[in-house]
């Protein structure tokens, strides 16, 4: 049974957003109803919720930081939708510690945490009030509407997963403390008593309270000024389209906005704010660009901020405040397919999101395709190719080295392997080429008025594989076997390896530098530092990723020399260099290296080169010595990655 969305039709609100600049939401409605997929493929099995019983609707959270105690605390009032029979409702938590249950007239209801379950967390169940709701008026027969409101007092852990609290030391200023949320994929329950799940969406809204002089941000549409409260300023947030709950996003630090555009516009601490600015200037081309492409921008605004250097990505889609690394400002805006990626799942995953994180590249691999076509529109086809055949040698060796035959090379997770360990590759650089073999195979036009109408029709709903295969088959295939036979669906989707019609790159978008790997390769013919400066960042990325993996001193010397490798400002370029010399046991490289992963806590970065160091005998303790320095500096994601490749013996 599938449930029946309620449209009421409100009349137009506008919301102001943003520092000043009034936007409309396309959808004002507290408490909109999404509806919830009940099929096999659609199961979440990482959610204790039961939502066919009982689901939350709406969020409303009134809670304060606390930045002595690392904790954040209040309430968070639940609207919830239940079936008749239902008694209780099933959250998801981990580690929260709940005070007390009441409904909204503070009567006190049952609650229990049940056993913890290892990267789970707990169940937290609830008994009903015995109160209904009412119904409004105006709502018709078959509309949902939430039966339940329940109210949960709680507080998070010092250690919660979803949020990083950084000392000032860890900030740019240096002066004041920050912190911000990673919910993506189940960390929210470590912050917000909620069903955690994708495919049970929720509209939401917050009152956030801060100490002076922070201000606060969230994936939420900005309510007017701060309120004061003594030393403490009251922030208002709301979110009337209903997300997936891994999109609730907060931050907070000493950081000030920069107006982009009549759209969009950037946050980040003042020490950055003008380097951060200058990099996404080309947002509102972008924005036009993704709008041309693939349909309306349904959110309103698009800001984004620019975080401190330990946030553990590149970047995460909250809805309207797209948060970033700062490690990819270049000053050239050479690595803006972060901001395009970022950008296009306000489609691809925000407006249309898999039902369970075994569809994975249905965000990630249709957003990666999205960008692509983005990153096209703003900065040409040369550098769209250049950036598609990055992926596609991703994809290449990716598949080479994890075996073409190994589970975790299928974009659909299949049953026995986690969400979780499928390979990145497999998600995005496989997804993007299947889209771009499916467009060249279907014709561009054709295509993007197809996938144009799949985020529309499925506009903040959840999708699956099955979905997504099922309507390209009735809207682009329909009887033409011979059509579905040469686009290799299913073997794109659930099988392991490449498809042997996967779109190959044209070979002209790296002809220079292919050609200089080559002379390299065979007499180490080095190339001309002229021709390498003048490079874009992608053909440098390509020289380096092709070069030969066993290189001795005294190449990586030579190479640095002539290059300047060490002294790049791009930290894409910087990394693969810095990956090359550790390999190598480059020893001159050593305190750069030290220095590049002091500052910075993307995993990305972090993680291969400490796993480089570790593999030889002469990194290991290099490895091990600079690792007790950094680790209390990285977020609990790259420490995790880190600890498992270090097998480091974690101090008590
Ligand atoms: N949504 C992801 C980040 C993510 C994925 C967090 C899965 C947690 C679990 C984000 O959109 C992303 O893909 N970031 C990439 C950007 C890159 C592909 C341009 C990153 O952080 O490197
Ligand atoms: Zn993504």
């Amino acid at each position: 049974m599938r449930a029946f969305v309620s449209f009421l039709m409100l009349p137009f609100v506008f919301l102001l957003a943003g520092c000043g600049d009034v936007v409309s939401q396309d959808t004002a409605q507290r408490g909109k109803i999404a509806p919830i997929l009940t099929s096999e493929e659609a199961f979440d099995d990482q959610t204790f919720a039961k939502p066919k019983e009982a689901r939350v609707t709406h969020i409303d959270l009134d809670l304060a930081m606390d930045f002595d105690a690392k904790t954040i605390g209040g309430t968070a009032t639940l609207d919830v939708l239940a079936a008749d029979e239902a008694d209780s409702i099933i959250l998801d938590s981990n580690g929260l510690r709940v005070s007390a249950v009441t409904d909204e007239a503070g009567n006190a209801l049952e609650f229990g945490l049940g056993e913890t379950v290892e990267g789970k967390g707990e169940p937290l169940t609830i008994e009903l009030p015995a109160q209904k709701l009412e119904r409004e008026a105006d709502l018709g027969e078959g509309d949902l509407a939430p039966t339940h409101r329940i109210v949960v007092e709680y507080v998070s852990a010092p250690e919660a997963e979803a949020l990083q609290w950084l000392s000032p030391e860890q900030t740019a200023g240096g002066e004041h403390p920050f912190i911000f949320s990673q919910g993506q994929a189940i960390n929210n329950r470590t912050w917000i008593p909620t069903q955690d799940s994708p495919g049970i969406r929720q509209t939401w809204e917050a009152t956030i309270s801060a100490p002076e002089p922070l201000n606060v941000v969230m994936s939420g549409v900005v309510q007017g000024d701060p309120k004061e409260e003594g030393n403490r300023r009251d922030f208002r947030f709301v979110m009337n389209n209903p997300v997936p709950p891994y999109l609730i996003a907060i931050a907070a630090g000493n950081i000030e906005f920069r107006e982009l555009g009549p759209r969009s516009g950037v946050w980040a601490e003042p020490e950055v704010i003008e380097a951060a600015a200058q990099e996404v200037g080309d947002t509102e081309e972008m924005i036009d660009a993704g709008i041309a492409l693939f349909g309306d921008y349904r959110w309103g605004r698009y800001d984004m901020i620019v975080l401190p250097p330990a946030f553990p990505y590149g970047g995460m889609e909250n809805p309207v405040m797209t948060f970033l690394t700062p490690t990819f400002i270049a000053g050239d805006r050479s690595n803006n397919g972060l901001v395009a990626h970022e950008l296009a799942h306000s489609w691809s995953g925000n407006l249309t999101t898999y039902s369970s994180w075994r569809d994975g590249w249905l965000n990630e691999g249709v957003t990666s395709y999205f960008e692509n076509r983005i990153v096209e529109e703003v900065y040409g086809k040369e550098r769209a190719e250049q950036e598609y055949a990055l992926s596609y040698a991703g994809l290449v060796s990716g598949i080479e080295d994890a075996g073409a035959d190994n589970p975790a090379t299928a974009m659909r997770s299949p049953d026995g392997i986690s969400p979780f360990d499928t390979k990145g590759f497999a998600i995005y650089d496989k997804g993007t080429v299947f889209l771009r073999t499916v467009e060249n195979i279907i014709g561009r036009e054709k295509f993007d008025a197809w996938l144009t109408q799949w985020f529309d029709s499925h506009a903040f709903e959840p999708v699956t594989s099955e979905m997504f295969l099922a309507d390209l088959r009735e809207k682009l295939i329909g009887d033409d076997a011979e059509l579905e036979e040469r686009l290799m669906l299913n073997e794109w989707v659930y099988g392991t390896g490449l498809p042997e019609n996967a779109w190959k790159p044209d070979d002209a978008a790296f002809a220079e530098v292919d050609s200089a790997v080559a002379a390299y390769a065979s007499d180490a013919t080095l190339p001309d530092v002229d021709a390498w400066r003048g490079w874009t960042a992608a053909e440098q990325r390509r020289f380096l990723e092709e070069l030969p993996q066993e290189l001795s001193n005294e190449q990586l010397s030579a190479l640095d020399t002539a290059l300047g490798l060490s002294q790049t400002e791009n930290n894409e370029v910087l990394f693969l260099w810095l990956e090359a010399a550790l390999r190598n046991e480059f020893d001159p490289a050593v305190p750069q290296a030290e220095r590049f992963l002091a500052r910075v806590g993307r995993n990305k970065f972090v993680s291969p080169l400490f796993s480089a160091l570790n593999d030889t005998a002469w990194g290991k303790p290099i490895a091990q010595r600079i690792y007790a320095k950094t680790r209390s500096s990285y977020h609990a994601y790259t420490r995790g990655n880190v600890d498992d490749t270090l097998q480091y013996e974690k101090p008590a």
